[in-house]
């Protein structure tokens, strides 16, 4: 048991040493902050944030096409084209999704794991696509 949590201490230590590695004795499983989070200065005017998209697009990318990669796009897998749309259809939408307006059942799943300012910062980065 102790090995094991070694073994993901190991793993977790590279981004723990950069905070202190006295840390990395402490086997929690979330770091103090993963991710670089967003400004909650974006709070007063909502806001994407391109740069925290970055992370978050490739829960999108499979079913939506590659962004900057020019891939066939998704009408190709009945999947609509987003890249390029309005940036605000595209919070809406995925807000009706959570909320459930919107039933489709994929979306559904993945607009429920989305903050607010994860469906700014991603209608900001989709609507910034050009196809
Ligand atoms: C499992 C595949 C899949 C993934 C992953 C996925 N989508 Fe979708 N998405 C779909 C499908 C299928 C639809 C069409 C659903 C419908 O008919 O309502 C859709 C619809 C949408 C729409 C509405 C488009 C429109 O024209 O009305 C938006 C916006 C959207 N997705 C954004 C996202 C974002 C942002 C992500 C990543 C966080 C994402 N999707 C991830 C499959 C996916």
């Amino acid at each position: 048991m102790i090995r094991n949590a070694q073994a993901l201490i190991v793993a977790v230590a590279v981004q723990a040493a950069l905070a202190g590695a006295a840390m990395a004795q402490t086997p929690t499983t979330a770091p103090a902050a993963p991710a670089p989070a967003a400004a909650p200065a974006a709070k007063a005017e909502p806001k994407g944030d391109l740069g925290a998209a970055r992370d978050k697009v490739s829960m999108c990318i499979g079913c939506h096409g590659i962004p900057g990669y020019k891939w066939a796009f998704p009408e190709k897998y009945t999947v609509p084209k987003i890249a390029g749309q309005s940036e605000k259809y595209i919070y809406n939408a995925l807000q009706a999704y959570k909320k459930g307006d919107r039933t489709h059942q994929s979306m559904r799943a993945i607009a429920a794991s989305l903050s607010d300012q994860d469906m700014l910062d991603l209608a900001a980065f989709w609507a910034s696509m050009k196809k």
